[in-house]
């Protein structure tokens, strides 16, 4: 009786070990499917993000001349939100480690629009875009050349400021 009580416990052993077995299979298997998903899904590249950087920095200057505070201060948000958008899906770029050297240069502007002082704001526009070409010249990129625009991007824009509340 003893005997088969030890022979039953061992079979019932065995048995819970080969479905744990199957069970580490099947969890290894979504594992596997979960990756192939994630390795294919889209994520914008370093370009992207900077077609996305250009239009907020082009915005932002029209913005700040117009004395259109809030609109300003979102357009530099919108220019962190693209930098940091880099930092989290570009890592594998050696570029990205360079990102920094823009921060105290965003500081700044939006020290000028809490202020909301039009010739600082003008100097600290001249010196972000002097850090974006210092950046593309440190990362070989010295052929994208970012200028003080002329022309706002779209025309069917406003930046001039219609209702102070
Ligand atoms: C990390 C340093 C770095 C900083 C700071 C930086 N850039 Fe760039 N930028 C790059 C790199 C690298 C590329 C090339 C990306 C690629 O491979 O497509 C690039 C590309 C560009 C392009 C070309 C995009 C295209 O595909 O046509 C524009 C426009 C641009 N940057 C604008 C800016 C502006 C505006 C700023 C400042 C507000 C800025 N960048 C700041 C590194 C930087």
């Amino acid at each position: 009786m003893k005997y088969l009580f030890f022979i039953t416990t061992i079979v019932l052993m065995l048995s819970a070990c080969n479905k744990s077995a199957n069970n580490e299979k099947v969890l290894q298997n979504q594992i596997d499917s979960l990756q192939s998903k994630l390795d294919k899904t889209y994520k914008p590249g370093f370009g992207e993000f900077m077609s996305s950087v250009q239009v907020h920095h082009n915005k932002l200057w029209f913005a700040g001349i117009n004395q259109n505070w809030k609109l300003a201060d979102f357009e530099v948000n919108e220019i962190q939100e693209n930098l940091n958008g880099i930092k989290q899906y570009c890592r594998d770029r050696s570029e990205t480690q360079y990102l920094p050297m823009i921060d105290p240069a965003l500081d700044n502007i939006r020290k000028t629009i809490q202020q909301q002082n039009s010739t600082a704001f003008k100097e600290g526009y001249i010196n972000l875009t002097n850090t974006c070409n210092t950046c593309h010249q440190t990362t070989k990129h010295e052929f994208n050349m970012i200028t003080v625009p002329s022309l706002p991007p779209y025309s069917n824009q406003d930046f001039k400021l219609h209702h102070e509340k």
